[in-house]
């Protein structure tokens, strides 16, 4: 009997070691595919792509069940361009198809990323359909959140319901052995002291902490939870993506760049020459809003500032008070980014690394800006060197290098302002 309870008792600490790395686990698993895949196609996608409607692009639900090649998938969602540019026959057909739309690069995605985007989206066009079908039976429509929770619930279920049991039997076994080892005369110390204080709560848990693989589990648990957590939140300190001040003026990019298509060369001209894109002054403004809106509060703000006054028509330095924008993004000074070469040289456009400015009241920090968003594009992204003034004068130095002729650092690109000046 005594060896039975004791094979008992291996067995059912055996089966709480399980369940405690299962519930570890999944609450893991719960955190990534399609609740990360969620996040990023909000934050991404939403702009031009429903699940079930067309909008700018398809409507990606029946897009992607219609479309299995994951592979492709990741390809044309990281970099569309690319596959277009290298005529791939899938996405030239869409691409035409939408009217050369055209979609956003999204290089920063990884693999994993992307694969979560694509259960995300499968999994919600799922849920969609099942909704659909569930309605004209009538009643309240569940609100259940796509297969995975249910299968975690379900689980979870599954352990609480054996974590039960394994309590009840031990309960069982334990008055069984007492009643035998009563019969024989034989009242054990620890049963007594049992029998003596049932109320003792405390006891229940001292009997918990005594179970060292129980107490083992928590504190494992414990420190992976704690673990991510920190780890998580070290790697977001200073990112500062959505980062979207008020800005003093209630100035629209999604009117002047979007509706109104001025070309963001228009006012941030620096972006093709130099390092710094460059905010405009107000006088760049003032090439329309001397004549436009004179009479709105926003655009007094633009007279305030430069100490112009609409009734004379006269610039009085004296009360000019300049404009503060607040800048928005912002890399600490020991990383040096430039514009002209991404611009210019890369050929890389604004919206893939801002995103679609022209379609925003007020800007915000599209992308991350950390040393792996720089890094992963560089990686990824191939360099047109054709036509491109910049590796001609490269690749003649280069020659002139293997020849054995003489070459200066100027050559090299070493007079070019940026190369030196923040
Ligand atoms: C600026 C608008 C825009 C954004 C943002 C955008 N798309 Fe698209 N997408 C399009 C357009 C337009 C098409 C149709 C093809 C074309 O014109 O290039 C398309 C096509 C697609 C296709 C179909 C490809 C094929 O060959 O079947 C997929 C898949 C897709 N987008 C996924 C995404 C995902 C995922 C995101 C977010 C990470 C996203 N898109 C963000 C505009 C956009
Ligand atoms: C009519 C002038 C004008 C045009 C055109 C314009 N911008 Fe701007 N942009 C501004 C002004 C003014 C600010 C500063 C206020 C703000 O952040 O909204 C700014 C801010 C920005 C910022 C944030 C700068 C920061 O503080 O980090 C980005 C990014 C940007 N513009 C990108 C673009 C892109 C991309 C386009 C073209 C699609 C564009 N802009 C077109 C005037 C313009
Ligand atoms: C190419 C001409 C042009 C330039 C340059 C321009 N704007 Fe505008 N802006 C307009 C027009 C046109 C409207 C009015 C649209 C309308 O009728 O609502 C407008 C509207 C505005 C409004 C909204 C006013 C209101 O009360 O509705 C603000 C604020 C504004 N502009 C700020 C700026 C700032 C700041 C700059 C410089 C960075 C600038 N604009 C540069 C043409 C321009
Ligand atoms: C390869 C990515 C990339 C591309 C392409 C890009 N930018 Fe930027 N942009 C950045 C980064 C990174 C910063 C932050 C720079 C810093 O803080 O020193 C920035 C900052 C800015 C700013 C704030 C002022 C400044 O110069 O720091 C403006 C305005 C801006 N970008 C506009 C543009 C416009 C307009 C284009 C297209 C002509 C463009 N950017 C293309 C990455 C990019
Ligand atoms: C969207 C993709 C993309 C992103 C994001 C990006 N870059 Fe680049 N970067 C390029 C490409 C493409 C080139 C090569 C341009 C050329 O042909 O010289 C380049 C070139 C450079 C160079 C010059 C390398 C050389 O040999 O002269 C530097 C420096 C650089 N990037 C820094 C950065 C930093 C810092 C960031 C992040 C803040 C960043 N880049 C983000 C695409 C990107
Ligand atoms: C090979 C590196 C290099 C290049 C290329 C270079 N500079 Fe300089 N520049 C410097 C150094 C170093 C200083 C600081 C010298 C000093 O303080 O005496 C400087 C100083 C300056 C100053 C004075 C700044 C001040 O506040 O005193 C200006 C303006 C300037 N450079 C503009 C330019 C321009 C414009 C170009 C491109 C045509 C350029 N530089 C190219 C290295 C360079």
């Amino acid at each position: 009997m005594r060896n039975i309870s004791l094979i008992f008792k291996q067995f059912s600490r055996s089966v709480l070691l399980v369940a405690g790395l299962v519930v570890c686990g999944l609450t893991a698993h719960a955190q990534t595919d399609a609740a990360k895949g969620e996040a990023i196609f909000k934050a991404k996608c939403t702009a031009c792509h429903k699940i079930d409607t067309r909008m700018t692009g398809p409507a990606l639900g029946p897009q992607l069940t219609q479309e299995t090649d994951d592979a492709y998938l990741t390809k044309w969602i990281q970099n569309n361009q690319a596959l277009i540019a290298a005529g791939n026959k899938k996405a030239v057909k869409i691409f035409n198809e939408y009217n050369q739309a055209g979609m956003t690069v999204f290089a920063e995605l990884s693999d994993a990323d992307v694969g979560n985007v694509i259960t995300y989206i499968r999994a919600d066009w799922k849920k969609i359909q099942d909704d659909k079908a569930k309605a004209p039976a009538g009643g309240a429509v569940a609100e259940d959140k796509g297969p995975s929770s249910l299968v975690i619930w379900g689980l979870l279920g599954v352990i609480v319901i054996a974590f039960i049991v394994i309590l009840v039997l031990n309960k069982v076994i334990a008055t069984l052995e007492r009643l035998l080892l009563n019969r024989q005369g034989l009242a054990l110390e620890e049963a007594t002291e049992e029998e003596k204080a049932p109320a003792d709560r405390l006891a229940t848990v001292k009997k918990l902490l005594k179970n060292k693989k129980l107490v083992f589990f928590i504190v494992v648990c414990g420190t992976i939870a704690m673990g991510s957590f920190s780890w998580v939140t070290m790697w977001n300190t200073n990112v500062h993506q959505g980062y979207q001040p008020v800005q003093p003026i209630k100035y629209s990019h999604q009117l002047h760049a979007g509706a109104m298509k001025i070309e963001c060369q228009y006012c941030h001209t620096g972006a093709f020459k130099s390092k710094n894109a460059s905010i405009p002054s107000l006088n760049v403004c003032m090439n329309c809003h001397k004549s436009v809106k004179t009479e709105s509060p926003e655009i007094h703000k633009i007279y305030d500032a430069l100490g112009y006054d609409p009734n004379t028509a006269k610039y009085d330095s004296t009360k000019a008070k300049p404009i503060q924008w607040v800048r928005v993004h912002n890399l600490p000074d020991l990383a040096y980014f430039n514009h002209s070469q991404h611009v210019k040289v890369g050929n890389i456009k604004c919206q893939t690394c801002h995103g679609q400015v022209q379609e925003m009241q007020e800007v915000y920090q599209y992308s991350p800006l950390t040393m792996k968003w720089c890094i992963q594009c560089h990686k990824r992204t191939e360099v047109n060197g054709k036509g491109n003034a910049y590796y001609d004068s490269i690749l003649s130095a280069h020659e002139k290098i293997k020849k054995g002729e003489k070459v200066t650092a100027a050559v090299l690109g070493g007079i070019e302002c940026a190369k030196c000046h923040y």
